[in-house]
């Protein structure tokens, strides 16, 4: 997709982080917004930062129900009568001891990582295939959907899954031979909200890994420190829509580690750990 101008992009995790500064590059293409989140102030400061001539569609969508999602999309085809541009982009994270996680670090990372992805494919990808003309859904995987690393083992399972998910989807689109593309995006670690997704955690869901916070305070302190900017990701996802590229690997110096998993498989030899 070359030319944005006027299209219509939607992004979930629209209030925070990468869905933000990717809102803000759309608009600066002249694109039309659709910016979900289920943190209402989040979208209200999202756009807030867009040119007041923008057009925005702001929706509460959280992405883990299937429900939310399909009405993001009735919602998205009633103001806009079309999508060009999806952005599977919310996420969560959880760390710890995989022996002490619990069922409801699975569900709550599982429910927005990967079934947000599913909802947000099953929804609008039938409906950008109708449409006819140029489309591309971008889902926001992590080098961690490349990787295994030690007490990140729901996390990763999340988003391997977001990974594969994005390759078959990508065959298939080859396949029906129409005019949506598919790009996942996997970076390392930025310095955005994701060291606090635990702000908006479900109270159903809130049983935790009770092992986790050693972990997560080390997960906070690499985010923090994290050399590439939020905005210099979504300028890198923009570039990659742009040129139709498939993988968005922001973080270079993560290949070879990326190399030596493959290598490992290939090999037969035991995991090498990439944080140790
Ligand atoms: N920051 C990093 O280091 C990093 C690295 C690799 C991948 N990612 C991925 O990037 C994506 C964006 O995260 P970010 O780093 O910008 O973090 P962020 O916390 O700044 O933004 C995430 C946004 O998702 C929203 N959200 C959370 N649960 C939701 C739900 N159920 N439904 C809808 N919205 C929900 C949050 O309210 C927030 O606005 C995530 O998928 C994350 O896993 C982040």
């Amino acid at each position: 997709m070359k030319d944005l101008n006027n299209k219509v992009a939607v992004i979930t995790g629209a209030g925070s982080g990468f869905g933000r500064e990717l809102a803000i590059l759309c608009a600066a293409e002249g694109m039309r917004l659709v910016l979900a989140d289920i943190d209402a102030a989040g979208l209200d400061a999202t756009q807030a930062l867009l040119p007041e001539t923008t057009e925005v569609l702001k929706q509460h969508c959280d992405v883990s129900k299937a429900g939310d999602v399909a009405a993001l999309a009735d919602a998205t085809y009633e103001r806009y009568g079309a999508a060009h541009l999806l952005f599977n982009n919310a996420g969560v994270a959880v760390a710890g001891p995989t022996w002490t996680t619990t069922v409801q670090d699975w569900q709550w990372v599982l429910g927005v990582n990967l079934m947000g992805v599913v909802h947000g494919v099953q929804s609008f990808v039938p409906r950008m295939l109708e449409q006819g003309d140029a489309c591309h859904v971008v889902n926001t995987a992590s080098v961690a959907g490349l990787l295994s690393v030690p007490a990140s083992s729901v996390y990763c399972v999340s988003k391997h899954g977001v990974v594969t998910l994005s390759e078959c989807l990508h065959h298939e689109l080859q396949v029906a031979g129409g005019k949506v593309g598919v790009s996942v995006l996997c970076p390392a670690f930025v310095n955005t909200g994701i060291a606090d997704a635990a702000r908006h955690r479900p109270s159903e869901l809130a049983d935790a890994n009770p092992l986790a916070a050693p972990f997560e305070a080390r997960v906070k302190k690499a985010v923090q420190s994290g050399k590439i900017s939020a905005t210099e990701v979504a300028q890198m996802t923009m570039d990659a829509v742009k040129a139709g590229r498939f993988y968005i690997l922001t973080h270079s110096n993560i290949k070879p580690a990326i190399e030596t998993r493959m290598r490992d498989i290939l090999e037969e030899r035991q995991p090498t750990n990439p944080m140790p």
